[in-house]
């Protein structure tokens, strides 16, 4: 029964990273990763809270625990990230059940922590334990090193940097993860080495804003990293996320176009289609600026794709300014977009503001948005049929009968399999496009 962890993410690719590195550190001392919670003597919820809905999802799994621990008083539960970090000893008040709260800062205490409470139960004693102090500072992140479970054979993340600066009025991340720390260039590179040796194919280059990576150290900039790590020997492809619109720099755009291996595919959020709103969601770019950037990326780089997100209902947001950000994503025509009605978080400017928005009109917009640009992907997609792309084949797909990869585009592709083997290029001919994936078959 114990030496079994479960680890449940929830949230962003860092999450899903943070992880793999926890899992590696949790197999040095006896821990196998399991996929169901009544396996398992130690169970992890690594949690986000950039939304409510995220919130409430990890809420619902804390009281599903509540029964095994009951069953199971040698249980063993904590959580961690990024709602670790924003509630802290209120956790352990509404869920006394929760053995440990580590913070985003704190990850690198896990096995200790762990090792306290396989002591104490050993002992027969309990206590709690909370940790979530010194999240700005320059403490102990993820393992540098190579202890990492990395779930996929074929692709890996590779976080380059942690924490934000930018505090977006609407966003607790800044608040949750700290400021900017970016990860030293050769650890990068050297990791990235290590995880090609071993068969990986694709990388991708993980923070909250690639395009300010380096700032702080100054050794290589965000251009910098991304020439060190196409030089890397093996290396097949290449992608990042996310980037701020005010910090992709002109040297970014050359360093992907001139690049071999960094694929054509930029996740730019826009947030926002009109200038009042950006402004009180304190995106610091206008729609103008936004514009030429989409234009600047467009010309310098061949059958790019982009990709946004788009936050409705933000406090304040009038029919005219939704209606302003419809008109503005016909026209940047993006080849997806993920959607967020808007959430307020305590501790952040925009849960305070005057006007929010009832909660059936965020509605209404959110379907609204969607709908428009569902018809846009679907157009976008619709004109690759006949061609043949190139796809990085991942495995069997979970839902049909048939296999699944994604183009240097990062569109998902279904096919029937033939030969080829999970991390091999496949030449796909797209035969039909639906808004979120294209069906083919191997050319
Ligand atoms: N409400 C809704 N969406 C949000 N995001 C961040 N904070 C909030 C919030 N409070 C969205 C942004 C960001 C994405 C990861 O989540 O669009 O780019
Ligand atoms: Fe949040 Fe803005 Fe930072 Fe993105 S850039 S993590 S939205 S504060």
């Amino acid at each position: 029964m114990d030496k079994k962890v479960f680890i449940g993410v929830y949230g962003c690719q860092m999450n899903f990273s943070d992880a793999e590195r926890m899992e590696g550190e949790l197999r040095a001392i006896g821990y196998t990763r399991v996929d169901e919670m009544d396996e398992a003597g130690l169970i992890i919820l690594h949690t986000c809270c950039v939304r409510e809905t995220a919130e409430d999802k990890v809420y619902g799994k804390i009281g599903e625990i509540k029964h095994l621990k009951r069953k199971n008083p040698r249980l063993i539960f904590g959580i961690t990230g990024c709602m670790a970090q924003k509630e802290q000893e209120a956790l352990i008040k509404r869920a006394p059940h929760i053995d440990f709260v580590l913070g985003t800062g704190r990850m690198g205490e896990l096995n200790d922590t762990v090792k306290i409470f396989e002591e104490r139960i050993s002992a027969s004693k309990s206590n709690h334990v909370i940790d979530t102090s010194n999240v700005d500072t320059d403490v102990f992140e993820m393992p540098d090193g190579d202890v990492i479970a990395r779930q996929s054979s074929v692709s890996a993340w590779v976080p380059i940097m942690y924490g934000c600066n930018n505090f977006c009025t609407y966003c607790i991340v800044p608040y949750v993860r700290g400021r900017e720390r970016s990860r030293e260039p050769q650890n990068i590179v050297n990791e990235v080495g290590q995880a090609v040796k071993k068969g990986i194919r694709e990388v991708t280059l993980l923070g909250q804003n690639v395009n300010s990576y380096g700032k702080d150290h100054k050794k290589a900039d965000f251009a910098d990293l991304l020439k060190m790590v196409d030089d890397i020997d093996g290396i097949s492809r290449i992608r990042f996320m996310t980037s701020h619109p005010k910090d992709l720099s002109d040297k970014v755009i050359d360093a992907i176009k001139n690049g071999r291996h960094i694929c054509e595919h930029i996740h730019l959020p826009v947030q926002y289609g009109n200038n009042n709103i950006l402004k009180s969601m304190n995106r610091v770019y206008t729609v103008e600026k936004y514009r030429s950037l989409i234009k600047d990326i467009r010309e310098a780089i061949s059958d790019v794709s982009i990709t946004t997100d788009i936050i409705v209902g933000f406090p304040g947001e009038t029919d005219e300014d939704f209606s302003e950000t419809l008109d503005f994503i016909r026209e940047m025509e993006f080849d997806a977009a993920y959607t967020f009605i808007y959430s307020p978080r305590s501790g952040t400017p925009a849960a305070e503001m005057g006007n929010q928005v009832p909660e059936d009109i965020k509605h209404e917009r959110l379907h609204k948005l969607m709908d428009v640009q569902n018809e846009i992907s679907l157009a976008i997609n619709k004109k690759l049929v006949g061609k043949t792309m190139e796809v990085l084949v991942e495995g069997e797909s979970r839902n049909e009968n048939m296999w699944t990869g994604r183009t240097r585009t990062n569109k998902i592709v279904l096919w029937e399999h033939g030969s080829e083997k999970i991390g091999d290029m496949a030449r796909v001919e797209i035969k039909k496009a639906q808004t979120w994936l294209l069906k083919g078959k191997l050319a």
